[in-house]
């Protein structure tokens, strides 16, 4: 028997193609704007499974309003915006895209890094607006990157990831985790350090954190404060996680360097949010894993984990708290 899906967002048919004889998919027409509430919560009573965007929110209201779904496919590797608890209760499997784009977010985290290091974004802007008359010793001068010392606070695979970007800059690679990781450590010769230590040894911090309770506003002022005032802050996990009013203070007053932003406490962020106003910020708007590639492939991983949970041994890449 088919399965109906509802696929909150806009996506192309080729990928789809493949599945069309197990399921019967339906699917928000719109590639850019959000399925508004109202017909999330409608199409959810006629489906047998979601396909979901890190931008729906899967709270407790949802999916007691839907608890006959059978399963949450959730398009990214974070799923803070699912109350896994709750669907863990009801029954609802919730699987994410891990491993898919491990490479392609460190990329990101990388480029950013050398972005924000060597101020890419105000270089390009220098000459948009006409202001290139003359080469001067330290003009756009920036901080060198290789034999500096990154430090990762959440050693995870994508991690693991960026320690190898960095091995090849010869950077020395501290890592924090509330765990060892040894495998990184034997991998990319990582050293596991305090966090205190991290910070204060580090020329680049990387936020590579899930949002939780734990890490909510946890990069803040007093954190900043304990970096090298030389240091760049970069985050690629999630904005909860830095208490933004504190970020921009100690960049604005250059208690730290500069950051390298992708990710936001409420995305999207519109051309006048106070970062925007300062010359030490580089900002992308979640693109860590946006590139064609990976998005297929993250996409895909979501139809199979679809297609194993309802016609084969059980949902691939299982979400549990
Ligand atoms: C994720 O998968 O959690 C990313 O933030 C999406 O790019």
């Amino acid at each position: 028997m088919k399965r109906n899906i509802y696929i909150t967002r806009r996506i192309p048919d080729y990928l789809l193609e493949p599945y069309q004889e197990k399921f019967n998919f339906r699917m928000w027409q719109d590639s850019q704007i959000p399925v508004p509430k109202d017909v999330f919560y409608e199409e959810s009573l006629k489906a047998d499974g979601i396909l979901c965007l890190l931008t729906e929110t899967i709270d407790y209201d949802f999916l007691n309003h839907a608890s006959h779904l059978k399963i949450i496919a959730n398009t990214a590797v974070g799923y803070d915006n699912v109350d896994v608890d709750a669907a863990n209760e009801l029954g609802i499997t919730v699987t994410n895209t891990p491993d898919v784009l491990t490479e392609t977010t460190a990329d990101l985290a990388f480029a950013l890094l050398m972005a924000t290091a060597r101020r890419i974004v105000e270089s390009s802007k220098f000459i948009y607006d006409d202001k290139w008359s003359d080469w001067s010793p330290f003009q756009l001068a920036g901080t060198d990157i290789f034999n500096k010392t990154v430090g990762i606070v959440g050693m995870g695979r994508i991690g693991t990831a960026v320690a190898r970007r960095a091995k090849g800059f010869n950077m020395k690679v501290l890592y924090h985790n509330r765990t060892r990781n040894e495998a990184a450590e034997e991998e990319v010769a990582a050293t596991y350090v305090s966090f205190e230590h991290l910070l204060a040894e580090s020329d680049f911090v990387i936020s590579l954190v899930p949002l939780s309770e734990a890490t909510e506003n946890m990069f803040n002022r007093q954190v900043f404060e304990q970096m090298k005032e030389s240091a760049i802050f970069i985050n690629v996990s999630r904005g909860g996680v830095v208490d933004e009013a504190d970020l921009y203070e100690v960049l604005k007053e250059e208690v730290i360097k500069a950051a390298g932003l992708d990710v936001f406490v409420d995305e999207p962020i519109s051309g006048s949010h106070p970062f925007t106003k300062l010359n030490n910020a580089v900002l992308t708007p979640h693109i860590g894993s946006a590139t064609k590639e990976t998005r297929e492939k993250m996409l895909t991983l979501c139809l199979d984990n679809l297609e194993a949970t309802f016609f084969g041994e059980g949902p691939l890449t299982p979400v549990t708290k």
